[in-house]
């Protein structure tokens, strides 16, 4: 059998195998991964993309340790989480040390779309912060995000805000809260959440807003975020437009860096 990439998450190795691929060369290649590579104890089989709105995606387990947790370090954190039940992605490790160094002293930041909280607690690590606030939909990435939390000691930087962004905002809004850093990194879903993170946003706000489109769109969306803040009665100053990996063939996760003017 031909030799094919996986992706590590710490201990537990995932392979994506052509569909015509049968059970038995499966179980065979896996216990190869696991006869070669002394750090991995579990292989799973990914079934499938990431799916629906909490990007959850199906595994299957192949060889090894019977298990569907990950225990997954980066960025000088550590990171439990249940493969299956939320998102997580290694190829984001860059992206969550740059954005740490792009946060200030005391500032106050917003993590939307959290996960089980790597972008949060990587920057909560990383650097001067005042305080991250970890906002995430799914309550078994809550779960974990809070777990996560404690295992890296940041009780006192961290603070989970479960639920819907769109509800989570409107409630901050009452409250009059304002954020000094914004960071959405969004589900591969239609809606841009911009007029919720506008609505949080002061003079000075940098947002940080992933999306994904195709390399001839990424003008487009640039267009499409400054229409929003227009929209919203928001001057915006882009600061940055950055590819930040390739997501499929000519498929591209962007980063639009931009700043609120008022
Ligand atoms: C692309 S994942 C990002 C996960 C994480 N930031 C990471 O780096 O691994 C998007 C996350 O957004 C969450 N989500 C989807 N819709 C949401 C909403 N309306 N409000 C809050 N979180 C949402 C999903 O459950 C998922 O965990």
């Amino acid at each position: 059998m031909k030799q094919r990439a996986f992706s590590l998450f710490g201990s537990l190795a995932l392979v994506n195998f052509p569909y015509e691929t049968i059970k038995k060369d499966k179980i065979k290649f896996a216990n190869e991964i696991l006869k070669n590579n002394q750090t991995v104890k579990t292989v799973l089989e990914k079934l499938g993309k990431f799916k629906g709105r909490l990007r959850k995606q199906q595994t299957n387990f192949l060889a090894g340790i019977k298990t569907k947790e990950v225990l997954y370090k980066e960025n000088g954190c550590t990171f439990r989480f249940n493969i299956d039940e939320t998102y997580f992605s290694p190829r984001l490790s860059n992206e969550r040390n740059e954005i740490a160094k792009l946060v200030k002293k005391n500032e106050e930041v917003l993590v939307s779309f959290a996960g089980v909280g790597p972008f949060s607690i990587v920057i909560a690590k990383n650097s001067h912060v005042k305080k991250v606030y970890s906002n995430e939909l799914n309550r078994m990435a809550n779960k974990y995000a809070q777990e996560n939390i404690i295992r890296n000691k940041l009780q006192e930087k961290v603070e989970i805000i479960s639920g819907d962004f769109k509800k989570v905002a409107k409630k901050l809004v009452e409250h009059r809260k304002k954020f000094d850093v914004i960071v959405m990194p969004r589900p591969q879903l239609k809606d841009s959440f911009l007029s919720e993170a506008l609505s949080l946003s002061k003079k000075g706000t940098r947002v940080y807003y992933y999306d994904f489109c195709k390399m001839e769109e990424v003008k487009s969306k640039v267009k499409m975020v400054e229409k929003i803040a227009e929209k919203n009665k928001k001057k915006i100053k882009i600061l940055r437009v950055k590819h930040a990996g390739e997501i499929a063939p000519f498929k591209v996760r962007i980063r639009i860096d931009f700043e609120v003017r008022n």
